[in-house]
């Protein structure tokens, strides 16, 4: 069997998705994120510098379990395992990603949106999914539907999720975790607001953490 991530994940379960092009700046950002509570970060391959700030905050930030996310092409698999990657995740799946995923011995979210994907995923021998974008795609009902016909896997839905709908989410048996990026707006990040994320991740901890609905 393959390896999971939700075993390895401790605290609140939400984990920010971020967009990050310099290294020192994604250790302040990565600090501030621990400090409110969220310590398991995914870093997107979406920036040229993105696996140098992978890298620098698996370094220098020993409470957070990094993650590199946005894998599209088979050869950023190993690169990421290389940068210190604890859990990998795309947006989608393909047999060429799924082979390099399993060639990592990493945990892998191969991000589903359909029922079929989902089922293709599962023949690949994947159990834990991130379903996007989730809100295009029927949000807390559609994960419903899900349950019953894939019971064993598990969700990480990101896209559209936010403080005011998190816990619809994390009351599903079958999320694990959510994700997303309204944790750290651009512009705060830009100007290197770490208290304003701070505090974001502080309210998101105590959303996640708190008696579900
Ligand atoms: C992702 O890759 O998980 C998404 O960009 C997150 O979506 P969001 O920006 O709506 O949170």
């Amino acid at each position: 069997t393959l390896p999971l991530l939700e075993p390895t994940l401790s605290g609140p379960r939400v984990v920010p998705v971020l967009v990050l092009d310099d290294p020192e700046d994604a250790v302040s950002l990565a600090k501030a994120l621990v400090a409110g509570g969220l310590t398991t970060l995914e870093v997107t391959l979406r920036t040229p510098k993105a696996l140098a700030c992978a890298e620098a905050i698996a370094a220098k930030v020993p409470d957070a379990l990094v993650g590199l996310g946005t894998l599209v092409r088979p050869e950023q698999f190993a690169q990421a395992r290389d940068a210190g990657a604890r859990f990998l995740v795309s947006p989608g799946l393909t047999d060429t990603l799924a082979q390099a995923a399993k060639a990592t011995g990493l945990p892998y979210l191969p991000g589903i949106a359909t029922v079929s994907e989902a089922l293709i995923a599962w023949e690949h021998g994947f159990r834990e999914l991130k379903f996007f974008p989730a809100m295009l795609n029927g949000g807390v009902p559609a994960l419903k539907g899900m349950a019953p016909l894939i019971p064993e896997v598990r969700f990480c839905p990101t896209g559209g999720i936010k403080a005011e709908n998190l816990r619809d989410f994390l009351a599903l048996p079958n999320v694990f975790t959510v994700g997303g990026t309204w944790l750290t707006p651009a512009d705060a990040v830009k100007e290197r607001r770490w208290a304003d994320i701070e505090r974001l991740a502080r309210e998101a901890s105590a959303l996640a953490g708190s008696p579900l609905a």
